[in-house]
């Protein structure tokens, strides 16, 4: 039995006590003495999904989620990843950090990867050894890196969990034949069986670990659904590899005929929109968009695994006395588009198809079916977590909890803005994906921007700089699906053009001022980047920051830039690096008069 209930017991009986008269300051010292770790701190049931979208409406056909999660928990509406791409994203949602700050950008080495996450010291220091030091036992089930492999999985094992099981490279997102490792066991093959139904098996035996442990418990369950297959006998014949539509359970196969991608203004349309390579995409013809519709609907019915895989956790927790002592979050690592812009399926764009993905959170304290519409992010999580568990934050943190009734009394800072960072390749997925690209490859280069996305009162912004110095703004309240690029080098060229009621050249030097600290902020800087700009905290948005007094300031700040384009983070070739704050503008200018 759990020390929750013990104590719980313990304390309902002395209550009893006292209603025969114990006196109250006898009971409380009695009860104030009770060995408090678990009885304080909850348990967390932390799912993610992979490459799962928020824009295409996926989550809506997931009826048991939505009923477990959705109306007995809080959905987030404006949640983020800051990293559109698996492997960075999830080493920043484990460590709390951009990617800038984990300097893990890639799915693989010399950039990303696993290998890079032990090079960079993370294996001994990101969530689950801070929770283990905490006083939680930690599982894990599922996908956590990629480049985490069956030939260095041992080199070293992963830090931090009392019970593992994880999908390992190259078999990961073999649907049907996946390689799982668990423990300090060999990895072992599950041919001929569904990874999801595999996964279900695996995380149901860690919730029973958990739930018989005298600590509370940390569980985290990573299937891949709805990612793409990847046909692992590809990589022996030395062909590129292929990822081809996600593989659903039999009972899901023939569910959604019929159903089709949403045909938003910005699917396959006519005129090419974005800047870069996304500019250069050719329109799909039906052929194509017959297959990305079978492909869409592939995702959906993946999906329906983890929907059940959801709702047996749910219930277990349901039949233990521990579901009001659990915090249920359900999230994915990044997002997903196909056919928006003219993309293929793929994700490591900027767009909402690939920045927004479902965050869900059902747990003690926590609203029932309420929608919360405050800007969070993937590196939000980690000192949510923290929170939730009444750990004290760390410095390094680049974010900050998000609202829902704090463990402390503590009020945490809420920001407006995202961080979005990009390096490298982009992977264009689907057996038509190479069709797509005028060079007819399905990996494309220089995929390197910085981007601002911000949302606050009045305004809804995303703002981008490429290597390649080409430029985007996309005022989302009046352009929601991001088709015209407002961005223009030459302000005075549309004097016209007006943002909620101030000039291009306005809204632009501000937000690529935000945009040059958050690019290289840390810890503080990344929650409250307007303070660098203007430390005495008389600008806390970009609201305050348009006021027509510091246009010079902004006016006159290092533009964002790049040197070139690198598949790294190499911050020589990143132009500026220093904003000048306010104070230090106004001295300079009092010099200089
Ligand atoms: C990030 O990692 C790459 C690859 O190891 C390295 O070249 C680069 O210098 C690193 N960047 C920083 C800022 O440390
Ligand atoms: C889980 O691991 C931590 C750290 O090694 C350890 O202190 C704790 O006792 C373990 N819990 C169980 C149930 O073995
Ligand atoms: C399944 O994967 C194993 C390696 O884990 C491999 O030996 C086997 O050939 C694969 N089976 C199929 C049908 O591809
Ligand atoms: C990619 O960027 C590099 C360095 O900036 C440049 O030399 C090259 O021409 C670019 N390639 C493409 C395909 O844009």
């Amino acid at each position: 039995m759990k020390l929750a209930s013990t104590i719980g017991a313990v304390s309902s009986l002395l209550l009893a006590v006292n209603a025969t008269g114990f006196p109250s300051e006898v009971l409380q010292q009695i009860l104030g003495s009770s060995p408090s770790t678990s009885r304080n701190q909850p348990n967390f049931v932390f799912i993610i999904t992979d490459d799962q979208d928020l824009k295409l409406d996926s989550i809506d056909y997931m009826p048991l989620t939505l009923s477990h999660l959705k109306e007995k928990g809080t959905f987030f509406s404006n949640h983020f990843v800051t990293t559109a791409l698996c492997c960075p994203s999830r080493v920043s949602l484990w460590t709390g950090r951009q990617a800038h700050n984990t300097n893990v950008t890639d799915v693989s080495p010399p950039y990303g990867g696993y290998p890079k996450f032990v090079d960079r010291g993370f294996n001994d220091n990101f969530l689950p050894v801070w929770l283990q030091s905490a006083g939680y036992d930690t599982y894990y089930t599922g996908k956590l890196f990629n480049a985490h492999t069956v030939d260095n999985y041992h080199s070293p094992y992963v830090n931090g969990f009392n019970g593992s099981d994880f999908l390992l490279d190259p078999f990961t997102y073999s649907y049907l034949n996946s390689t799982y490792q668990r423990n300090r066991d060999a990895p072992v093959s599950y041919e001929g069986r569904h990874t999801v139904e595999v996964i279900t098996e695996k995380a149901l035996g860690f919730l029973e670990d958990g739930l018989n442990g005298d600590r509370p418990f940390f569980l985290t369950v990573a299937p891949v659904a709805p990612h793409s297959n990847v046909d692992v006998s590809a990589l022996d014949r030395d062909v590129p590899t292929v990822m081809t539509e996600p593989i659903a359970l039999d009972r899901h196969q023939s569910l959604f005929e019929g159903v089709k991608i949403p045909r938003t203004e910005h699917f396959n349309p006519d005129k090419p929109s974005g800047v870069n390579w996304i500019r250069t995409l050719l329109k799909q013809d039906e052929a194509t968009l017959e297959y990305h519709d079978h492909f869409y609907r592939q995702r959906l019915r993946a999906l329906q695994g983890v929907d059940e895989l959801v709702d047996s956790i749910v219930k277990r927790l349901e039949a233990s006395d521990q579901l009001d002592n659990t915090y249920i979050i359900y999230t994915s690592d990044n997002g997903y588009h196909i056919g928006q812009h003219r993309l293929p399926p793929g994700k490591t764009c900027g767009f909402e198809e690939d920045i927004r993905v479902p965050l869900l959170i059902r747990g003690p304290g926590v609203p029932k079916d309420q929608v919360e519409d405050a800007v969070t992010t993937h590196i939000d999580l980690a000192p949510t977590i923290f929170d939730l568990a009444a750990i004290s934050l760390r410095d390094d943190f680049d974010g900050t909890p998000i609202p829902l009734p704090s463990s402390s009394d503590s009020v945490h800072p809420r920001h407006e803005h995202v961080t979005v960072e990009y390096w490298g390749l982009s992977y264009l997925e689907g057996e038509k994906g190479a069709l797509s690209n005028p060079d007819h490859t399905a990996l494309v280069l220089n995929n390197t921007y910085k981007s601002v996305r911000i949302i606050g009162d009045g305004y809804n912004l995303y703002y981008s700089v490429w290597c390649n110095n080409e430029h985007e703004l996309y005022d989302l309240t009046t352009d929601p699906y991001q088709l015209n690029n407002l961005y223009t080098a030459s302000f005075s060229q549309y004097p016209e053009v007006q943002i909620f009621g101030h000039s291009l050249s306005q809204v632009i030097t501000r937000l690529d001022s935000i945009l040059l600290v958050l690019k290289s902020c840390k810890g503080a800087t990344c929650i409250k980047p307007w303070d660098v700009l203007h430390p005495d905290g008389s600008v806390q948005d970009l609201q305050n920051a348009l006021n027509p007094r510091y246009d010079a300031f902004y006016t006159d700040q290092a533009r964002v830039s790049f040197d070139r384009c690198e598949r790294g983070y190499i911050p020589e070739s990143e132009g500026p690096q220093d904003a000048v704050s306010y104070s230090r503008y106004g001295l300079s200018w009092d010099a200089w008069a």
